[in-house]
């Protein structure tokens, strides 16, 4: 605890006595640390404060989203906290520069030390994955390493490890960003219509269809005018188009759910968003569609940290065994296809030019002067 009874003072208020202790090592010790370990412990440190600040907006920004009424008040403050998270992560995509000036000779001087300690026991990395909405059991694992059950069996040995588990245990019980968004993308007003309203279901499936008759249409169209152009086959060029059109149809109707109360729901969740992506540029759903992108460019920045990780882990140890005994770089690659909001990704490639949009009868409701909130 600070002292209460001085004035305060810069080093008392950020506890800088204790936070300039705690980088001995496994000696308890600075002076004991080999050449550079100072440097990889301080570099580590540093990563793990910025995760402290990410996981606290994190938890704000979801807050907001899961506001029982999300109207123009909300939205800006999720966005401000997402921007947040993605400017701290594209500042740690940079600070591997940092690490990188640690030679491979310098590091192997200390490596064996770690074994078997390595960031894949980075709890916080994995509180911030289950508050995005990472399904952890479905992430890329190496041998049969599962994540939590690693942190589980840990924590039956060690106190510090314990807190670990904690802590995830905690966000793994918490509403995850995904699901915020999914309930706050359900409730919105699709052609004026919202759901309960008489005749929402009606009024989504005619906007799900005339968007999807549209789409068909412009790759019929595309795909008579390729084969000329690039001067390839017309019936191999017609069934790529055709499947980009079944494709579209299934992610839009929601085909791979087998339950139909979900599949409804995510139906409505899917046609929530190609209807903001599509006609962004009506007043009402201008902080919508911010807070997608932002939504987009904090998932953009995580798979950049993974990608900028796995090249300066290449650097440094090239191909071998990660003191974690993973398959190192391979396996750091294959996280770097992890995506949480796949829905958000999809999207993007069935948006049609906005010349090609269904016409919006009700574009009145989303000008400020309109009826009500898009959310
Ligand atoms: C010379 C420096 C570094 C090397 C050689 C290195 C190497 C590795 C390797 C090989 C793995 C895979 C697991 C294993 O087998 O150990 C890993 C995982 C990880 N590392 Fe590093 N790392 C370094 C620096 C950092 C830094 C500065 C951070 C910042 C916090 C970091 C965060 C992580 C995280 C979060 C994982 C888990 C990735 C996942 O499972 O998704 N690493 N690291």
């Amino acid at each position: 605890m600070a002292d209460r009874t001085h004035t305060p003072n810069y080093w008392d208020y950020l506890g800088l006595d204790r936070l300039l202790a705690l980088q001995g090592g496994l000696e308890g010790d600075d002076e004991a640390l080999m050449p550079d370990e100072l440097h990889f412990i301080v570099t580590h440190q540093a990563f793990e404060l910025w995760f402290k600040l990410v996981i606290r907006e994190l938890r704000l920004a979801r807050d907001h989203l899961s506001a029982e009424l999300v109207d123009e008040q909300h939205i800006p403050h999720v966005v401000h906290h997402l921007r947040r998270v993605s400017t701290i992560l594209r500042h740690l995509v940079t600070q591997f520069e940092v690490m990188e000036t640690l030679t491979p000779q310098d590091f192997l001087a200390f490596r064996d030390k770690l074994v078997p300690a390595s960031g894949f026991q980075s709890f916080q990395m994995r509180v911030i994955e289950v508050l995005l909405g990472m399904d952890l059991a479905t992430r890329p694992r190496y041998g049969k390493v599962d994540p939590v059950e690693h942190i589980r069996d840990l924590a039956k040995k060690s106190p510090s490890s314990a807190v670990a588990l904690g802590q995830l245990e905690r966000a793994m019980a918490e509403t995850t960003l995904r699901k915020a968004m999914q309930q706050w993308l359900f409730r919105t007003p699709i052609r004026g219509s919202s759901p309960g309203d008489p005749g929402d279901a009606d009024t989504v499936a005619s906007f799900v269809d005339d968007y999807l008759a549209n789409v068909a249409a412009v790759h019929a169209r595309q795909a008579a005018q390729m084969p000329a152009a690039l001067g390839v086959d017309p019936d191999a060029v017609a069934a790529r188009f055709a499947g980009m059109t079944a494709q579209a149809r299934a992610f839009m109707h929601a085909d791979e759910i087998e339950d139909a109360g979900e599949r409804a729901r995510v139906r409505r969740i899917r046609a929530a968003l190609v209807f903001i992506e599509s006609y962004r540029t009506l007043p009402l759903l201008a902080w919508p569609r911010l807070l997608l992108d932002t939504i987009v460019e904090t998932e953009e920045q995580l798979v950049l940290f993974r990608t900028r990780h796995a090249r300066m882990v290449e650097r440094v140890i090239g191909r071998r065994i990660g003191t974690g005994g993973s398959s190192g770089v391979d396996y750091l690659d294959q996280t770097t296809g992890v995506r949480v909001f796949h829905d958000l990704w999809t999207v993007r490639t069935l948006l049609l030019p906005r010349r090609e949009l269904p016409a919006l009868d009700q574009a009145d409701y989303y000008a400020f002067a309109g009826k009500g909130s898009p959310a």
